[in-house]
């Protein structure tokens, strides 16, 4: 291949990572920010979080849309999300809500976090967009204390068979435009077999959502003492 030739092909390489780059940390986390703070979602949040107690950690913390509903007991919380291009929305929203968000860019896959480190951890919307889920479920086993409760409120696998063969067309597409999101995961089940005793489950749609995208599992599961 002529050295011009090659120049151009490394070029057009550079310049899709780099739209990738860009999409990824500037455009993602605008789109996120106005689907996730839709009010339809409030509702359920603070369901999930009223029971919230003790050392706090939420994994995927995206741009901080959980941050409105923590009990007003909880004043402090660790944070960490794998997309730095969260982070302004973090901080805005951090200030108007007046809880400190310890604030890290990390992957889920290894959190820099030692064994038994938390009382609990808080995932929503999170495990649909992580790559190895039973991976991540491990890592949070881990740095949970023995005791500890884990909180999920994660969309995923509609038991109908006409939206899942729906969610199962849709999967390629929606990976590629929202940062990875697989439709088809049964989160309940992987919860389980990660070795976590699922002490409340919830199966609903949320209101206002296709169901392809909408059909929830909501609950906690504990680390075996
Ligand atoms: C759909 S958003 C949900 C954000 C937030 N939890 C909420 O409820 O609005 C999923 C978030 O998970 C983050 N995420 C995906 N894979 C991750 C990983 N491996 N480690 C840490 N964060 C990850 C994404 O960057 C994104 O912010």
């Amino acid at each position: 291949m002529s050295r011009s030739l090659k120049k151009i092909r490394f070029g057009a390489f550079q310049s899709s990572r780099n739209n990738v780059g860009f999409y990824t940390k500037k455009i993602l986390p605008c789109l996120l920010d106005l689907a996730m703070t839709r009010p339809e979602l409030g509702s359920h949040r603070r369901q999930l979080l009223s029971g919230v107690t003790g050392e706090i950690l939420e994994i995927g913390f995206g741009t901080g849309a959980n941050l409105p509903y923590y009990p007003k007991h909880v004043k402090e919380i660790t944070a960490i999300d794998s997309n730095a291009g969260m982070t302004p929305f973090v901080q805005r929203r951090m200030k108007a809500r007046g809880v400190q968000v310890k604030h890290l860019e990390a992957d889920a896959h290894a959190l820099p976090f030692p064994e038994n480190a938390f009382d609990t951890i808080v995932t929503t919307w999170t495990l649909c967009s992580v790559e190895n889920l039973d991976r991540v479920l491990h890592e949070i086993s881990r740095v949970l204390r023995p005791g500890g409760k884990f909180y999920f409120l994660e969309h995923g696998r509609s038991p109908e068979g006409r939206v899942f063969r729906l969610q199962r067309l849709l999967n390629p597409l929606n990976r590629t435009v929202a940062g990875g999101c697989e439709l088809t995961r049964e989160i309940s089940t992987q919860v389980k077999l990660a070795g976590f005793e699922l002490e409340r489950l919830e199966n609903f749609y949320i209101e206002k959502f296709p169901r392809t995208h909408g059909y929830m599992f909501q609950g906690w599961a504990r680390k075996s003492p």
